[in-house]
């Protein structure tokens, strides 16, 4: 099988393109990935004799055409995916998630490739801290953001390009992920550098939002679940039941530096924040037999904190800038 994955350089991606490099040597993977701030061409540095890497535009309809008509599918990771940076500037939001989306859609309906969507939970909005229910296939689209806005309509583009083109895509939509590789900008990352430095954890407002987390190499098998046994045209939610408040994140990833659990700084609040993520992943399970395979947060957490201790050279080059820009969109210790 040839396999072209975009965005491989960067979180998901990369560790896609691991597990596929080490479950399914079989698989002849071309990444095409335009190394934006958030690309990283050290993530694939230890395989990269074992994969073709393109340096491109999702959006370049030529390149894309060619790299599509010598592939038998396509899984799309390529994205802007970060919701601070998407309020700060939503325009590469559209460029890249709606209109190259709308690019590899047309080189898949002309040369007739199997395509697979990658999204997220956010397109779905948000729900209370005390609703009972939880996002399925079938819960009404009401995306906050312009990132999640951005997402959501690629997805709209995909579903039609299926009823409309026969196009053979399949969808996904996953909550929050956490593992190696992600960008010091999220979240977790970001907190566990922090504390190498010395610094401060920083909580955006009063750290009651809830994530679901789910470990990346889960999100990735799953993927591949869905790439060989998916109904044409399905959604598919992905999460692994691991519903957790910020705050409690926070303090997790304190105790594991030994640190007092209150030592962490309220800031800023985001605008128009989600409140609560939770996915049903109930189709996922029954229909393709998926289930995941990190059951315990804290244990994941733990490697993924060893991980960044490990590999300081990986990430210390985006750490400066990284806190520089969110002291410039405006960010303050409450
Ligand atoms: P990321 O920001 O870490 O990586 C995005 C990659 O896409 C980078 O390598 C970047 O260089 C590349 N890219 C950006 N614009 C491009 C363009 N125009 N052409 C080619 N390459 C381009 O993102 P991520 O967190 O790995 O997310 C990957 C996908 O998964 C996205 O579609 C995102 O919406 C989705 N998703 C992410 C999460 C999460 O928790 N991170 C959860 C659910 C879904
Ligand atoms: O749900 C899936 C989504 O998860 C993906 O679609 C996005 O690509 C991915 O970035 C992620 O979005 P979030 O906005 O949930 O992730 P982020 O890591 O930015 O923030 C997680 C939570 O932590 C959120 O409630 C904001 C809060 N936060 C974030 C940062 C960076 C803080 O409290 N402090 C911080 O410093």
């Amino acid at each position: 099988m040839r396999l072209l994955v975009t965005g491989g350089a960067g979180f998901i991606g990369a560790n896609f393109v691991h597990q596929t490099v080490t479950r399914r040597p079989g698989v002849q993977v071309t990444v095409l990935d335009k190394l934006t701030y958030a690309g990283n061409r050290a993530s694939l540095a230890s395989i990269a004799d074992r994969i073709e890497f393109v340096h491109g535009d999702i959006a370049d309809t030529a390149l894309v055409d060619r790299l599509v008509g010598g592939v038998d599918a396509v899984v799309h990771f390529a994205a802007e995916s970060h919701n601070d940076n998407s309020l700060a500037d939503p325009w590469p939001f559209i460029q890249t998630n709606i209109v190259g989306t709308y690019s590899l859609l047309q080189a898949v309906r002309r040369h007739q490739v199997r395509y697979h969507h990658i999204s997220t939970d956010e397109v779905y909005g948000d729900l209370a801290l005390d609703d009972p229910t939880a996002f399925s296939e079938v819960t009404p689209y009401n995306p906050s953001s312009p990132y999640s806005a951005s997402k959501a309509s690629s997805d709209m583009l995909v579903r039609s390009w299926v009823r409309s083109f026969g196009v053979r895509a399949t969808l996904s939509n996953c909550s929050n992920n956490y593992g190696p590789f992600q960008h010091v900008e999220k979240f977790i990352p970001r907190q566990i550098t922090n504390l190498i430095d010395d610094v401060r954890p920083r909580l955006y407002g009063a750290g009651h939002q809830v994530r679901d987390w789910i470990h990346v190499d889960d999100h990735n098998s799953a993927v591949w679940e869905i790439l060989d046994r998916g109904r044409i045209g399905q959604t598919y939610l992905i999460g692994a039941d691991g519903e957790r408040d910020n705050k409690s994140v926070v303090q997790f990833i304190l105790e594991a530096f030994g640190r007092d659990r209150d030592d962490f700084d309220h800031v800023t609040d985001r605008p128009g924040h989600d409140l609560r993520y939770a996915i049903d992943s109930t189709l996922l399970r029954t229909e393709l037999g998926w289930e995941p395979e990190y059951r315990d947060f804290r244990k994941g957490l733990d490697a993924t904190i060893e991980w960044y201790r490990d590999n300081e050279s990986w990430w210390r080059p985006q750490k400066d800038a990284t806190e520089r820009a969110y002291v410039s969109a405006g960010e303050k210790v409450l």
